[in-house]
């Protein structure tokens, strides 16, 4: 089985979870693209949903694919979002943004009842921080919201290189507006720490640090797909 009929895999089994009449938050990355064209093929087949993109990407595979979208503000609260990872550990914590989404996906998870994590078995960490994390940041004061990032980094015992993230020519750039630094911490020992601590900059617009936001994650390898329930 190659890498993506993995993804397929956990697309598949994603889609169990979808009922007809859904409001539905859509994700972003390779994975969760396999999502959408099998929701796709649901929908041409008579199923009913409205979808949520979590980025521009995603929004235009989905018109493309014919999967009916509305703008969050259109559909405030969602039943489900469905959306892949970069990393996820035992609780169910996540680190995402290597699609450059993560700002659009925290706002769709949080306008859900359920989030569900699709994912291969790579993805599968004991600590997370192996993955680079993803931080949001402002443009305006990007050298002092980096100097605030080593800083709290430092106070919690972290250490690595910041990156801005790079695209052709320039700094990538989110559907937002904003700058993404990838940090490569190696380990993040306490994630909800890190989390709070990075919410506390105000040049940080949001992290990658997803914590207590998926209910399950379906991670595919393989031999099938298994489920993860969070206990909470
Ligand atoms: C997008 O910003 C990310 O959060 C993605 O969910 C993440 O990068 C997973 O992408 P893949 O499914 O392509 O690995």
């Amino acid at each position: 089985m190659d890498a993506r009929e993995i993804k397929i895999k956990a697309a598949e089994a994603a889609l169990a979870y979808v009922e007809s009449g859904m409001r539905l938050g859509i994700g972003t990355g390779s994975t969760a693209e396999e999502f959408v064209r099998l929701l796709a093929e649901k929908v041409a087949g008579g199923f009913k949903v409205e979808g949520v993109p979590t980025s521009e990407r995603t929004a235009r595979l989905c018109v493309e694919l014919g999967v009916p979208l509305k703008s969050l503000d259109e559909l405030p609260a969602l039943d489900l979002t469905v959306d892949g990872a970069d990393e996820v550990d035992s609780a169910l914590r996540l680190i995402k943004g290597g699609g450059g989404a993560l700002l659009r996906e925290k706002i769709v998870a949080a306008a859900s009842e359920r989030m569900i994590v699709i994912a291969d078995e790579s993805k599968l960490v004991d600590t997370l921080g192996a993955y680079a994390l993803p931080i949001e940041v402002n443009p305006f004061g990007l050298v002092s919201t980096r100097i605030a990032i080593e800083k709290v980094a430092a106070r919690l015992g972290l250490s690595g290189e910041l990156n801005l993230r790079q695209s052709g020519d320039g700094e990538f750039t989110t559907d937002g507006g904003h700058h993404i630094i990838d940090a490569s911490f190696g380990r993040i020992p306490d994630a909800e720490a890190l989390s709070s601590e990075l919410n506390s900059i105000p040049g940080v617009v949001e992290h990658g640090l997803f914590i207590n936001m998926a209910a399950l994650a379906i991670i595919a390898g393989p031999a099938g797909a298994r489920t993860l329930q969070a206990n909470r």
